[in-house]
């Protein structure tokens, strides 16, 4: 059976995974967070050189831990986008010279199926149906999926503003917690009450897109909320922003679901680390019948094993390789698992 090298840099992580037949041999991660700290988000061009810093060692590091050796990778499976273009070109270009160095074939993958493809690694294959709930710093979606690698993803519906992710971030920035930011609203919320601030609830009227998100009002919600109260516990602010997001999500995961009449729900991306949500669309499927899916906390934010578990998925389906020829896809919606 083959081994897959994943190698994802379309952010701030340098993350190397190798899987083979589905099981996870072992990864590691570098991340430039650090850098990016007093700059309150990630500056694409220091992101781009710490990738390619890190990326040897984070190659080695993750060879130790999956206790093999180069020689024994079969296939390189990378990100190819979406992401930021300079640090994609990285991870690409690597790809590229790991894959030419071995003489092994060489998938250019979509970051997202990678985020859908981390849960494998945990829960095995996903069934032939199901909704899952893409919540990321770029990316707000639900879609329905059959076979990762074989059908199409429909999307049932994308954000019609900003992510999930990117309201957390920019929420946060907002009330004065630290940066990484997703983090630490979750932990400020833990000492604050979820019900203390009844922030809205965006798209859940009766003549709104029953599957539509849309987060920019919520964070426009939070902003004149703090000019008006100063004095605002931030405990409690957090809380009951996270309460609004994670309710949202949640609810229409549901709606999804039995829409598209599936009994699996699969969350997956950064956000789903967020330990509300995970509460909630826990308590709110198991009250609908439905089986819910979420990687362990560090599958969930961008790491080097879901795109090594997307691309053993494309080699054991027998997909043919990438062209050596191709390029990081900055913007692209998921519709393939492979994006060249
Ligand atoms: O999937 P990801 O690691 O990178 C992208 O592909 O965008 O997601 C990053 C996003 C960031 O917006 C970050 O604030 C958010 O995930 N995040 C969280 C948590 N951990 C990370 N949001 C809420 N709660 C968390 N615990
Ligand atoms: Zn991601």
């Amino acid at each position: 059976m083959t081994i897959v090298m994943g190698i994802e840099t379309s952010c701030d992580e340098t993350g190397i995974g190798f899987v083979q037949d589905g099981v996870l041999l072992g990864d590691a991660l570098a991340s430039s967070m650090d850098e990016h700290a007093r700059f309150g988000g990630v500056v694409p061009e220091i992101a781009a050189r710490a990738h390619l810093q890190a990326m040897v060692p984070t190659v080695h590091a993750a060879l130790v831990n999956a206790r093999i050796n180069l020689g024994d990778v079969g296939a390189v499976a990378v990100t190819a986008g979406p992401g930021l273009a300079t640090a994609l070109h990285v991870g690409v270009a690597a790809a590229k010279a790991y894959s030419l160095a071995l003489g092994v074939q060489l998938y250019g993958v979509h970051h997202l199926a990678g985020h859908a493809a981390a849960d494998t690694l945990e829960h095995g294959p996903l069934p032939d149906r199901s909704v899952a709930l893409i919540v990321s710093g770029g990316h707000t979606s639900l879609l329905f999926v059959r076979d990762l690698v074989r059908t199409p993803i429909v999307h049932l519906s994308d954000t019609f503003d900003d992510a999930a992710g990117e309201a957390f971030d920019k929420v946060a920035r907002l009330i004065g917690l630290p940066y990484p930011v997703g983090p630490s609203i979750d932990r400020a919320a833990r000492d604050g009450d979820r019900t203390a601030i009844a922030f809205p609830r965006p798209l859940t009227g009766v003549n709104d897109p029953p599957l539509g998100f849309s987060f920019s009002g919520l964070k426009t919600a939070v902003a004149r909320y703090v000019e008006k109260n100063p004095g605002a516990d931030v405990n409690d602010l957090a809380a009951s922003f996270q309460e609004a997001v994670a309710d949202v999500l949640t609810a229409k995961a549901i709606r999804a679901c039995r829409q598209q009449d599936v009994d699996t729900l699969v969350v997956v991306g950064g956000v789903a680390a967020n330990s509300r949500i995970r509460a909630l669309a826990q308590e709110r499927c198991d009250s609908a019948g439905i089986e819910l899916r979420v990687p362990p906390m560090r599958l969930c934010t961008d790491n080097g094993a879901m795109i090594a578990a997307i691309g053993d998925l494309l080699v054991r389906n027998g997909a043919s390789p990438s062209p050596l020829d191709f390029s990081a896809v900055p913007t692209v919606e998921l519709q393939q698992a492979q994006l060249t």
